[in-house]
C-alpha cells in the first residue's frame, strides 16, 4: 500500500465530486468492453481507464498477486482523481474487490461478478447455469456465491477457458478455430441429461463477449447468454445516482486511457474491445 493512496482516499479529507471521471481498471484491454458499456449509458461521463498490460493476464496468477496488481491500479487512479472505481476485471473482481473496498472506502467500487450474477438469476428459468471464467475466477468461485446468494436452488457448474483470452486478443473470434476450442471446453453442456441442462451460461471473462458466436454454438442455441458489461453500466449509473455523484450537463464527457505497457498494441488490440479505434498516441503510459 503506498502510503500516500491511503491518506488521500481512506482519509476524512475524500470529497467525491461529480465533475470527476469514473475510474475502470482491468488487466489489459478486455475491461474495454465495460468502459463501453458505460460510455453508451452515460455519454455525459467522463472516464479514466487503466488497462495492467504489463502483467496481463491476470486469470492465470495467484491471487496474492491479482490482489497486489489490483491495489497498485486502483492507487493510480485515486491519484490521478476519481469520483468510483469500477473493476471491469472479473478476475479482479473476483479475487480483489473486498481489498479494494477497504482499501478504498468511502470511495465507491463496483466489480462485474455481482451485476452478472443478478442478471443471470433473473435470466434462468431451471436455475442451472454455466459460468465461463478465467481459472483464477473459478477458483475464487465468486459466480457460485453470487448466484447461491439470490437463487437458493442454484446450480452451478464452473469452467476455465483460459485460450479464449488469447483467440479473442488475436482476434480468431470467430472460424473452425475458435470452434474447435470453444467445443472442447463445452460441448458436454450439450450432453447433460434431461433436466440438469444449464439453460444461462454467464460470460465470466472481460474477453468471452467477443466470442459468443462460437460459445453459442458450443453450448447450445436455447441457452440465454448473460455478460456483465450492460448489467455493470446499469449498476454504476445507480451508485452514481444514489450517491448523488452523476453530471448533469449534456456535454460529452471524455476518454483518458492509461496502460502499463507497449500503447501500440493496447490501441490496434483494444479498438475491437472498445467497439472504436484507437490511436496509439491517445494512450498514456504508465507505471504502477
Ligand atoms: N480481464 C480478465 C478477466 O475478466 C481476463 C484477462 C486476464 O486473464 O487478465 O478475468
Amino acid at each position: 500500500m503506498s502510503e500516500h493512496s491511503s491518506r488521500d482516499v481512506g482519509g476524512s479529507g475524500f470529497q467525491p465530486r461529480s465533475d470527476l471521471p469514473i475510474g475502470v481498471f482491468d488487466s489489459g484491454v478486455g475491461g474495454l468492453t465495460v468502459l463501453r458499456a458505460i460510455r453508451r449509458a452515460m455519454p455525459a461521463e467522463s472516464a479514466l481507464y487503466l488497462g495492467d498490460t504489463a502483467r496481463v493476464p491476470y486469470g492465470t496468477k495467484s491471487s496474492e498477486s491479482v490482489v497486489r496488481y489490483a491495489l497498485q491500479a486502483a492507487d493510480l487512479l485515486v491519484e490521478r482523481g476519481i469520483k468510483l472505481l469500477v473493476v471491469a476485471c472479473n478476475t479482479a473482481s473476483a479475487v480483489a474487490l473486498d481489498a479494494l473496498r477497504e482499501r478504498l472506502r468511502p470511495l465507491p467500487v463496483l466489480g462485474v461478478i455481482e451485476p452478472g450474477a443478478a442478471a443471470a438469476a433473473k435470466a434462468s428459468v431451471n436455475g442451472h447455469f454455466l459460468v465461463l471464467a478465467t481459472e483464477a475466477t473459478v477458483q475464487g468461485r465468486a459466480y457460485a456465491r453470487a448466484l447461491h446468494a439470490r437463487r437458493a436452488d442454484a446450480v452451478v457448474e464452473e469452467i476455465a477457458c483460459s485460450l479464449f483470452v488469447a483467440l479473442a486478443e488475436e482476434g480468431w473470434t470467430d472460424g473452425p478455430v475458435a470452434d474447435a476450442i470453444a467445443e472442447t471446453y463445452l460441448g458436454s453442456a450439450r450432453h447433460h441429461p434431461h433436466g440438469t441442462r444449464p439453460d444461462c451460461a454467464i460470460l465470466g471473462c472481460t474477453h468471452f463477449p467477443l466470442l459468443a458466436g462460437p460459445i453459442r454454438r458450443a453450448v447450445g442455441e436455447s441457452l440465454a447468454i448473460v455478460d456483465s458489461a450492460t448489467t455493470t453500466a446499469d449498476a454504476v449509473c445507480a451508485a452514481l445516482d444514489e450517491a448523488g455523484l452523476g453530471r448533469t450537463t449534456r456535454q460529452a464527457g471524455t476518454l483518458h486511457l492509461m496502460a502499463t505497457d507497449n500503447a501500440a498494441r493496447f490501441a490496434r488490440v483494444g479498438a475491437a474491445f472498445l467497439g472504436t479505434e484507437i490511436e496509439t498516441k491517445d494512450v498514456e503510459l504508465v507505471d504502477v
